[in-house]
């Protein structure tokens, strides 16, 4: 996803400095990265003690600024890898004035680093990339390795909330979250043919598009394992 105005990104970055925490990729192995411990002071941040929900892949924030106004007794981290994508986001949460989200620019892949475990009450993943070539599996939002990465971040009875359009990679995370010894407690697969079901559902950006499409809107709540 690419905005059409990248002008000017430094100066823009550092007008929303307060709202979002880069992370510069060193390059390194995830698996090296993450045995290392940074976990940010969410309770610091945002000044009180608050449940923490966590967007990963915010795009540009349209998703998390509409929750944040909604629950301004939740705490939100919404994380983002593309910086001219994350700077239209903090911009937008800037605007309207809210102070309970924090943006972070990252590779999911890093956050054990970054957020301590079980430290997040909900997890939203909003039409994360497909990565249709099998090759690319790896890379999907909802790979094993990543399903790994959210139980150790998710509170005992935490949840994750996935919406995508694309039925391949949904009945990918399907078998994802089934191998993982995941619990699916909602599945559906048309969430605008039942809006009584899904009275608070956001469209993000990406949702919007498709929509217009005609296309079918994909969506699971899942829990992790409880050992
Ligand atoms: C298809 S867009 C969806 C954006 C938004 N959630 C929506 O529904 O409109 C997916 C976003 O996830 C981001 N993304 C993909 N892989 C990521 C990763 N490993 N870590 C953080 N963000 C990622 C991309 O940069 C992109 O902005």
């Amino acid at each position: 996803m690419r905005p059409r105005h990248k002008k000017h990104l430094t100066e823009r970055l550092d007008a929303v400095r307060e709202n979002i925490i880069n992370i510069p990729n060193d390059g390194r192995d995830y698996r090296e990265v993450i045995r290392e411990r940074e976990w940010i002071d969410t309770a610091a941040y945002f000044g009180n003690d608050n449940p923490v929900h966590l967007e990963i892949g915010c795009g540009m924030g349209t998703f998390i600024a509409t929750l944040a106004a909604r629950n301004p007794h939740i705490n939100y981290v919404a994380v983002e890898v593309v910086a001219d994508v994350i700077v239209v986001a903090a911009e937008k949460v800037r605007e309207a004035g809210l102070t309970n989200v924090l943006f972070v620019r990252v590779d999911a892949i890093y956050l054990p680093k970054y957020l301590a475990p079980k430290s997040v009450e909900r997890l939203y993943l909003n039409f994360s990339c497909p990565y249709p070539k099998n090759s690319y599996k790896a890379h999907r939002l909802t790979h094993r390795k990543f399903l790994a990465l959210y139980e150790g971040l998710l509170t005992d009875g935490g949840a994750l909330v996935q919406k995508t359009d694309n039925r391949r990679f949904f009945e990918f995370s399907l078998l994802e979250f089934s191998a993982a010894r995941w619990t699916l407690t909602d599945v559906c697969c048309d969430l605008h043919a039942e809006p009584e079901r899904y009275p608070d559902n956001i469209i993000t950006e990406y949702e919007n598009r498709f929509l217009k499409l005609g296309q079918p809107i994909y969506c699971l709540t899942a829990l992790p394992p409880q050992n």
